[in-house]
């Protein structure tokens, strides 16, 4: 049986590019599902929520409080990309919390990465920067944007 955290260690293992430490580790995945305002969801390649023994093609995590649900991560697999399912999942993120009562989105992205022109067809805009956030395996300093969209 592939639980849960398989699937979204699966996606996470060749989602990310590793000169920016963005992967969590499974350890960090599963201590902050453990938080009660820890929110996740799925995707299965074919845009349906993946049944008990079939894996995702990506996933979001979240964490919500005060109104606002902040992404913590959102990532498709390479193979799967291009196909709507970020969007998918975007979808998905910003449903889930309004179930929540939340009435706004949050994000931090790096600068550059190309998520950008997703996130912005989705209707978020830029609210904030910290300078040379982000650190690269090579020493280069990268500033985080940070990203909200009301969903009021
Ligand atoms: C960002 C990510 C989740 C997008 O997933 P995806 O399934 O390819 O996204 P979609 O197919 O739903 O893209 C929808 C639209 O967003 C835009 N978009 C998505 N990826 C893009 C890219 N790499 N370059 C330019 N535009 C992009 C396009 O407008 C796209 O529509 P189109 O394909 O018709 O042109 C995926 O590239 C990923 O996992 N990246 C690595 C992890 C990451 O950086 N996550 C975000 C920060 S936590």
């Amino acid at each position: 049986m592939i639980d849960d955290l398989d699937k979204i260690m699966t996606v996470m293992e060749t989602a990310f590019d590793p000169q920016y430490g963005e992967a969590w580790t499974r350890r960090q995945v599963e201590d902050s599902l453990n938080f009660p305002h820890t929110h996740y969801s799925l995707v299965a390649a074919d845009g349906t929520f993946p049944a008990e023994n079939v894996h995702a093609a990506g996933f979001w995590m979240s964490r919500s409080g005060f109104g606002e649900e902040e992404l913590l991560l959102l990532a498709v697999s390479p193979q799967y990309r291009r196909n709507g399912l970020g969007l998918i999942l975007l979808e998905s993120f910003a449903s889930a919390a309004r179930t929540r009562n939340n009435e706004r989105l949050l994000l931090e992205m790096r600068r550059g990465n190309p998520a950008e022109s997703l996130y912005r067809g989705f209707g978020f805009l830029p609210v904030g920067l910290r300078k040379a956030y982000y650190a690269t395996t090579g020493g280069e300093r990268i500033d985080a944007i940070t990203f909200a969209r009301d969903i009021t």
